[in-house]
């Protein structure tokens, strides 16, 4: 699904203050994994997710989404494929606007021929059925504007709404930092049904180990720019809480 192929993305290139932020990485990333991503900070690791985004691009080596080579291929043009949850809950939706109409917007944003989608009672109960999957009683609460919510629930929503179009990959950059431990938690949740509910491929960032040890069937760690470790499936099964701690000794 997602073949990243080494990849190299310095800043500062030939200045005494270069940073090598991805240094040579080799990432095969399959349909319906989910990936998380350790590593200290300054590892490399939101620069890894810009470089899959678009917003970054590598110095060399090359970047394949769904078959496609995405390597020159600006953000707007990947979001066919790509949604994104950012680790601040304001960003990514309008405090202004009600619930409804986010959804109304992102609709829009997402579907270049259904500028109509949005207008009509059908779109409205279609937000209101897929809002209730949530299980937190936002659906009665539609016309509320985005800011009068708690950050856990915006959150929630965000991901939902950004799930909502035809996007197979979803990429989480510490999504629940900015929230307290159970609004995280639902927040972790939603993420994980919403995964496993549109068989998406996901790559999550996050510093929370609880979190890296109780979600997703592969994990690697970052240092330095390249990739330390990368286990997956049964390897991360059998991988126990405290061996994760080990990690960052
Ligand atoms: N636009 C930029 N200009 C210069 N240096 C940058 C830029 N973006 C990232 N870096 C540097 O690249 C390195 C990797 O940064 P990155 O943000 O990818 O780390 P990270 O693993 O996501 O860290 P954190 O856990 O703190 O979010 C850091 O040394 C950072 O200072
Ligand atoms: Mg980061």
């Amino acid at each position: 699904m997602i073949a990243i192929n080494n990849v190299h993305k310095a800043f500062n290139k030939g200045k005494a203050n270069q940073v090598n932020a991805v240094n040579g990485i080799r990432l095969n990333i399959q349909s319906n994994e989910f990936l998380v991503i350790v590593g200290s900070n300054g590892s490399g690791k939101t620069t890894l997710l810009n470089l899959v985004a678009g917003t970054v691009f590598p110095d060399n080596g090359s970047i394949n989404i769904d078959g496609n080579d995405v390597t020159k291929t600006p953000d707007y043009r990947r979001s066919q494929w790509i949604a994104r949850v950012f680790q601040n809950p304001m960003s990514g939706t309008a405090s202004d606007l009600s619930i409804l109409d986010n959804f109304r917007l992102a609709a829009i944003r997402t579907k270049a021929k259904g500028l109509s989608i949005g207008v009509n009672d059908a779109f409205k109960q279609q937000v209101k059925e897929k809002i209730a999957t949530l299980g937190m009683g936002l659906e009665n609460k539609i016309e509320q504007p985005m800011g009068t919510l708690s950050g856990g629930q915006r959150q929630a929503l965000t991901l939902l709404m950004s799930v909502m179009d035809s996007c197979k990959v979803l990429l989480l950059d510490e999504p629940t930092a900015a929230l307290d431990p159970r609004s995280a938690d639902v927040v972790m949740r939603t993420a994980d049904k919403l995964i496993t509910d549109f068989k998406l491929t996901a790559i999550l960032i996050t510093h929370n180990l609880k979190d890296a040890y109780n979600y997703g069937n592969r994990i690697i760690q970052m240092g330095e720019g390249a990739i330390l470790r990368d286990l997956s499936g049964e390897q991360k099964s059998a991988l126990k809480q405290n061996d994760l701690f080990d990690w960052f000794g």
